[in-house]
């Protein structure tokens, strides 16, 4: 599927600031596991499959695509950019045990507190920083690059690209945090991020 640079990049925008909000909603569960009290996990376990679903699988991989697209043009651009993947692969695997140790404690299985505060901490912190700089750098070379017409459309191969939480339709397994979501905040989230 083919796309123009400027759609992609509105919703790879969009995305970071939905992400943004999912992550205040986890800063709220930690500060009350720091506090010691009761977190609300299965919201917890809710925001983190939809990080280890949507954002890994579709919006990490999008920009994948957006950094070697910029390379074709900007092949200098490398030294800059070159970490994104890195950083994804990072994001991936911290998401994943923050998601598994959230399903053990769902299991019955004893996991120190102390341990899912620093993970809480880290998924946040690592990707907060990572779309900061994505917005500043990444984006803002491909903003740049817009006006030249041959580079203007990016393929994005065929993969289902559908957002299964803020897209048109709620899927079924989601409709749990989408209500979560909407009973904790006044829901504009033009208030959430850069
Ligand atoms: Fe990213
Ligand atoms: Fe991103």
């Amino acid at each position: 599927m083919k796309q123009d640079v400027e759609t992609l990049l509105t919703n790879l925008r969009t995305d970071h600031r939905n992400l943004a909000m999912l992550l205040d909603l986890l800063q709220g569960e930690t500060q009350r596991l720091e506090s010691l009290e009761e977190p609300d996990y299965e919201l917890v376990h809710d925001i983190m499959q939809y990080m280890t679903s949507y954002p890994d699988a579709v919006h990490h991989p999008r920009e994948d695509l957006l950094y070697r697209h910029i390379l074709t043009v900007r092949p200098d651009a490398d030294e800059n950019l070159r970490r994104v993947e890195a950083d994804h692969d990072n994001i991936a695997t911290l998401g994943v045990k923050l998601r598994d140790d959230i399903d053990s404690i769902a299991a019955g299985t004893f996991v120190k507190r102390e341990v899912i505060i620093g993970e809480l901490r880290s998924y946040r912190e690592t990707l907060l920083t990572h779309m900061y700089w994505e917005e500043r750098e990444l984006f803002a070379l491909a903003d740049e690059l817009q006006s030249d017409s041959d580079w203007s459309n990016i393929d994005l191969g065929g993969a289902d690209d559908r957002d299964p939480l803020f897209g048109s339709r709620v899927d079924r397994k989601f409709r749990r945090l989408m209500a979560g979501i909407q009973q904790r905040i006044v829901w504009d989230n033009q208030q959430y991020f850069v």
